[in-house]
């Protein structure tokens, strides 16, 4: 079962990142197969909290359709949400359905789901001004759930160009990722099965890199350089 609005959602999301010709192609597919992977995560997430799955899992799916079109990244959330409403409307969703999906686009980078004045797009004006439903703040959740998958150990280590490294270099940029995963352990989920999978999450990479440094240092005793 799905969103009678599934699949034309899942059409704009794919259309809209793929059409983003400035993008490089890997990074547009990235971008639609995690918001996929998302919709999938908020549609479990919403299964397991009695929450709406259709619409869950319709916010997640739409999530980072503003990615590619905000000054700073940051505003990514809510520059989507602007996107997504006038979509959601054309599909003739309920305005209140819309609102709840819509703010938990617009805050799930930051929490903040109206424009900061930090921001270019700052206008004064709120969008919001009542306190996100535990659905709408999910979407971030389910987000960082992914953002943490398997996959972004990969994507570190080809961000870092980890084979080029030599060994100290390796075990440094390991120490600080070490210390960057505790830091996040500090976030809070909305519901106890996101915050689950995030713990999860953190661990599988906490335990993969700390295995990773154990094996490397095994041979630096041998090595005549440090
Ligand atoms: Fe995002
Ligand atoms: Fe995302």
């Amino acid at each position: 079962m799905t969103s009678p609005y599934f699949e034309q959602a899942h059409e704009f999301v794919r259309e809209y990142l793929m059409d983003k010709g400035a993008v490089p192609e890997e990074i547009r597919r990235y971008r639609y197969h995690h918001c996929l992977r998302v919709a999938a995560i908020g549609r479990a997430v919403a299964e397991a909290e009695n929450l709406d799955a259709d619409r869950l899992e319709l916010a997640c799916l739409l999530h980072d359709v503003g990615k590619f079109d905000s000054a700073r990244p940051v505003d990514h959330g809510r520059t989507g949400a602007r996107i997504v409403r006038p979509f959601l409307a054309s599909l003739g969703m309920d305005s209140g359905e819309i609102e709840e999906i819509c703010q938990g686009i617009a805050m799930h980078t930051d929490g903040l789901w109206n424009t900061p004045e930090a921001s270019p797009d700052y206008t004064g004006e709120l969008e919001w001004d009542s306190e996100p439903s535990v659905l709408a703040r999910c979407v971030g959740d389910c987000d960082n759930v992914d953002r943490y998958g398997t996959y972004r150990i990969h994507d570190t280590m080809t961000w870092w160009r980890f084979h080029e490294l030599t060994i100290p270099e390796q075990i440094e940029r390991i120490d600080s990722y070490l210390v960057k995963i505790e830091r996040e352990r500090s976030y809070t989920c909305a519901t106890p099965t996101c915050q689950s999978l995030w713990e999860s999450a953190l661990d599988e990479h906490h335990d993969f890199f700390t295995r990773l440094r154990r094996q490397i240092s095994t041979c630096t005793p041998y090595l005549p350089y440090s």
